[in-house]
């Protein structure tokens, strides 16, 4: 029953307590902030905490239930969540964490994803504030980047998306929009693309998605800075030519994902240029480094690129998921993904209007508000302090370096080009494996491995804000001690 105030009291009845939304608003309230507290202290204290810990058996098997049908209190869920989930999530917001290339993310960056959670935004587009978000981040990157007006740009899931779509963009580009109807099979042309056999793999990926096979995608040697071979690349695009293939894409790496080497952007723009190509360069970590004065200079050609992939949730240290994909030819980048239907048409007014849509650019209708957490990033801490924070890992990278150099029973894999750097102890491949798990089961650094020369090297990747010159030193003193341990038996 109604009460004269409106509200519905203790009928369970009641059309407003039929909704998903709290009964008790003010108990929901509390329990919130609770939660919000918890997170923040999580992130003000992860130094006291393990970088990752193994999951107990007992963890992970209550995991492993049926789906619930009674809901219970959020309370419960929420100590069950402080259990079982946060101390055993990756730790890549620990500056002891230095596997692959995570980022390490913001408080900032947090707060920003809870309101985008409230918004509930779709923007996939129509006429909303959110979509302008998007579009002026955009913006800031094309002005970033160096690009000129009519680039265009979109976030996606990661680098990975990004890169499928500058190859969809450019394959259209190259056979002509009718392909998108009539499919590659109906193209007599075989379209080839080049990049160094230091590429990530979701490149090879790609080719394979878009339709044009991984075996199309020629990897070209390296140089002894594991950058791409530019004559090799040359001589190979000339003898597909003369084989009857079509050339259509160069993918230039701007941050190798094994050693952080950087191709020579400018000399692969110039032969792109000569060869009308589409130059694409996969900047996932390392083209944020255009926000670092002293390391920008090594990027010095990506502003010639076709297209551009990169990931705020690297070294943007945006929450995850924030990769983005700019494009020169903002046409082009439409044109390989507008599909007009009349349940998406656009209006001159109302809430259809506001062409083009972000689903315009991109295989995605529904797509999160990710651009809120980059935008509240960039805006509460200007590109200098992220732009500082890269110098400051590229500093740590010659720091470990150094330490690398002077300690014999160590040995430095390859140049250390940006953050990235990968050395071993100087024993058997199994031995290095070895200390990198043990290392991760300590809790107090947390490298990766992975395979240089044919063999295998412990690889600390630097992207972590928090990282500092004691997660290096334990970095090295833990591997010594491991090292020592093993060998001895
Ligand atoms: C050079 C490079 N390209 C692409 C990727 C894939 O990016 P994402 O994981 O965001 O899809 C990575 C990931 O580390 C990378 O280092």
């Amino acid at each position: 029953m109604t009460e004269p105030n409106g509200k519905a009291g203790n009928n369970p009845d009641a059309e407003e307590q039929k909704t998903l939304d709290p009964a008790d608003w003010a108990g929901f309230r509390a329990q919130a902030h609770c939660m919000l507290d918890d997170m923040l202290g999580y992130i003000e204290t992860i130094r006291q905490r393990p970088v990752w810990q193994p999951i107990p058996d007992e963890a992970r098997a209550r995991f492993r239930t049926a789906a619930p049908q009674k809901g219970e209190e959020l309370a419960e869920i929420h100590a069950e969540f402080m259990r079982d989930v946060l101390p055993y999530a990756l730790g890549n917001v620990h500056p002891g964490f230095m596997g692959w290339v995570h980022g390490g993310g913001t408080p900032v960056g947090m707060v920003a994803e809870m309101l985008s959670g409230g918004l509930n935004a779709n923007l996939a587009g129509r006429d909303q504030i959110p979509v302008e978000v998007e579009r002026q981040v955009s913006e800031w990157v094309r002005e970033i980047f160096g690009f000129p007006h009519g680039a265009s740009g979109l976030f996606v899931t990661g680098t990975s998306m990004a890169n499928l779509i500058a190859v969809v963009i450019a394959r259209d580009a190259a056979l002509g929009y009718q392909v998108r109807a009539g499919g590659v099979a109906a193209v007599p042309r075989r379209l080839t693309a080049y990049a160094s056999t230091a590429v990530h793999s979701c490149v090879t990926k790609a080719m394979d998605i878009a339709g044009l096979g991984s075996d199309a995608l020629r990897l070209i040697p390296v140089d002894s800075r594991y950058r791409i071979d530019l004559k090799a690349l040359a001589t190979a695009i000339e003898q597909d030519r003369a084989a009857g293939f079509t050339p259509f894409l160069v993918v230039g790496t701007a941050g190798t994902v094994d050693t952080g080497a950087i191709d020579d952007l400018a000399g692969m723009a110039e032969i792109c240029r000569r060869e009308k190509l589409w130059f694409h360069v996969d900047g996932a970590f390392g083209a944020l480094a255009r926000l670092a004065p002293d390391i920008a200079p090594k990027l010095d050609g990506m502003e010639r690129a076709d297209s551009v992939a990169f990931d705020f949730h690297k070294w943007g240290q945006a929450p995850y998921d924030a990769g983005f994909i700019l494009v020169r030819d903002g046409e082009a980048h439409q044109q390989a993904f507008v599909l007009p239907v009349a349940y998406l048409a656009r209006a001159e007014r109302g809430l259809a209007a506001g062409p083009p849509w972000p689903s315009d650019f991109g295989p995605d209708l529904s797509r999160g508000f990710r651009a809120l957490k980059v935008w509240f990033t960039l805006k509460v801490l200007g590109t200098e302090r992220p732009g500082a924070a890269i110098s400051r890992s590229c500093a740590l990278a010659r720091y470990l370096e150094g330490r690398i150099k002077s300690t014999p029973e160590l040995e430095l894999m390859a140049p250390v080009e940006l953050n990235i750097v990968c050395f071993r102890y100087r024993a058997e491949d199994s031995v290095n494996a070895e200390i990198a798990i043990r290392l991760q089961e300590s809790g107090v650094v947390a490298p990766s491995t992975t395979r240089i020369g044919g063999r295998t090297a412990i690889r600390a990747a630097i992207v972590n804000h928090r990282t500092g010159r004691a997660e290096i030193d334990a970095l090295v003193d833990g591997t010594l001690a491991q090292g020592r341990t093993l060998a001895a038996h």
